[in-house]
């Protein structure tokens, strides 16, 4: 597909024009800054977005909140409604994005479809959810009354992602945040506007053609003071962000400043440990999508592997030789394994980090070098290291992954936890005993620990998240719903005395 054609199918045509924040429709500013989008795979601008100024924030702040007066009297199965339609125009228009996916974050095309479809996912299981926003009932103690509790709506929610799931992890949030009857304002990474601006429009029509004000917007601050005043912002009473731990720990401390809640949704450093019993088939091909996937730049990605030393060679063979199969390069191309790294900026981190492996005495055992062609390509590389050096606690986000071997079991969940991040881990055996001492209470300490499977491409069915310097916070499946809502708990007497709970006698 050209361009041209993506941004008609998409309602992008006049992005360049300036579009930058949305409420029911997107506001003019002809003088505003503007934000250059580029594709990775080539280095050239793709278009041009406007950036939103303090005057305009307030506007959609403002309506965010008007918004969420409206909406939160709309019974939550309707607004389940208006989710599923969402769910369908996200069909249509699946081939599409994907397609814009992979030309403004290089992702290949292959995964940046599988991220559509986890909007997709993520919106089916948001309809079903509609239904389901339980509260229990609790015995009372007192004689003619009913104790029980209900999730109420919580406010206009902020949430910030990133540019390597630059619209499913926003789903994962906004889906769940609309059925619970909140608006959400979205500040999108710059490196990803017109993902962002596809996103909003397809939404945008729906709520029109439903009839509801405009739930969802977003917008580009021109200044990084914006950006805190958004964080600092009362009206938002949930935070909800995705990105580094440096940046999430400033996020968390201004946000509990306020006594705002935040989810917080940080760095990885995912382990996966593979031991004397595994199907090494099953594991090279998981290491692969793990590490060599959306060219390691998954918060889920592999970026340590574990090794028992009697299967080292072996694996470490048939590694070397499968990473020599991994095409790199155009990301809309199918036969590429590989699309290049976001901007020049993670091209020198990634440069930093090999040749900082190497000082360390690190041995390259495949890759290791940038492509010297337009574009911000790597190669996928492969590092025997040590578990304690910096570059190995360290979250580099690329397609580096630091090999190491082991003895006993006990010394690799030790390896494994050593790390400052507690997201995804993984273990590979057939050893019914080992698996089960991995997912113990004293096995990984990860958010996400998973037997024969890598850490990455997790189901949205379940709670999303870790624990350490990955944040706490929890999104998507499972009960993440109860973080976009405001708990009440209810006491009715339907009785003629007043009995008091703890058995008080105060009126005698
Ligand atoms: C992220 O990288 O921020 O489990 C999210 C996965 C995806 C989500 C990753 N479902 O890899």
């Amino acid at each position: 597909v050209s361009r041209n054609r993506l941004f008609e199918i998409l309602h992008l045509q006049d992005v360049n024009i300036g579009s930058y924040a949305a409420y029911e429709g997107w506001l003019e500013a002809p003088n505003a800054p503007r934000l250059k989008s580029y594709n990775p795979a080539t280095g050239e601008v793709i278009a041009e977005v406007t950036l939103c100024s303090e005057a305009q924030y307030e506007t959609v702040m403002e309506e965010a909140k008007r918004a969420f007066e409206e909406w939160r009297l709309v019974p939550a199965p309707k607004r389940g409604e208006l989710v599923r339609r969402i769910g369908d125009v996200l069909r249509e228009h699946k081939d599409a994005l994907g397609s814009l996916i992979a030309l403004e974050a290089g992702k290949i095309k292959a995964e940046a479809d599988g991220e559509v479809q986890e909007m997709i996912d993520m919106a089916d299981y948001a309809v079903g959810l509609s239904r389901m926003l339980y509260g229990i009932t609790m015995p009372s103690e007192r004689p003619g009354h009913r104790l029980y509790e209900q999730w109420h709506p919580l406010g206009p929610v902020g949430v910030i992602t990133g540019f390597n799931f630059p619209v499913a992890v926003w789903s994962w949030n906004a889906f769940i945040a609309a059925v619970c009857g909140d608006t959400v304002v979205w500040k999108p990474s710059p490196k990803t506007p017109l993902c962002t601006v596809a996103v909003q429009r397809l939404c945008d029509r729906v709520t029109a053609e439903m009839g509801y004000p405009g739930i969802f917007s977003c917008f580009l601050p021109e200044n990084p003071e914006l950006l805190d005043h958004f964080v600092c912002d009362r009206r938002l009473p949930l935070i909800s962000f995705t990105g580094s731990t440096a940046v999430g720990r400033q996020v968390a401390v201004k946000v509990a400043e306020r006594l705002g809640r935040s989810l917080l949704e940080l760095s990885g450093n995912n382990a996966v440990i593979v031991d004397e019993t595994a199907d090494l088939d099953l594991a090279v091909r998981a290491i692969l999508f793990g590490a060599v996937g959306t060219a390691g730049q998954r918060c889920t990605s592999i970026r340590r592997l574990i090794v028992h030393e009697s299967i080292y060679d072996e694996l470490i063979d048939r590694l070397v030789k499968a990473y020599a199969q991994v095409r790199v390069g155009d990301p809309l191309d199918p036969s590429t394994l590989m699309g290049p790294l976001i901007d020049q900026t993670a091209v020198e981190a990634y440069r930093q980090a090999v040749e900082e492996a190497r000082r360390q005495g690190g041995e390259v055992l495949y890759g290791g070098r940038v492509l010297e062609r337009p574009g911000c390509f790597v190669e996928p590389t492969l590092i025997r290291a040590e578990n304690h050096w910096d570059v190995v606690q360290r979250e580099t986000f690329a397609p580096i992954l630091y090999v190491m071997s082991y003895r006993h079991l006990e010394e690799a969940i030790a390896m494994q936890n050593d790390a400052a991040h507690g997201l995804s881990s993984a273990l590979f055996t057939l050893n019914l005993r080992a698996a089960e001492r991995f997912l113990s209470a004293s096995g990984s300490d990860c958010g996400i620990a998973n037997i024969n499977a890598g850490t990455s491409g997790a189901e949205i069915g379940g709670a999303f998240g870790g624990e350490k310097d990955t944040g706490g916070g929890r999104e998507a499946g499972s009960d993440a719903w109860k973080m976009y809502m405001r708990r009440q708990t209810n006491t009715i007497n339907w009785g003629e005395g007043l009995p008091l709970a703890q058995g008080i006698s105060f009126f005698e």
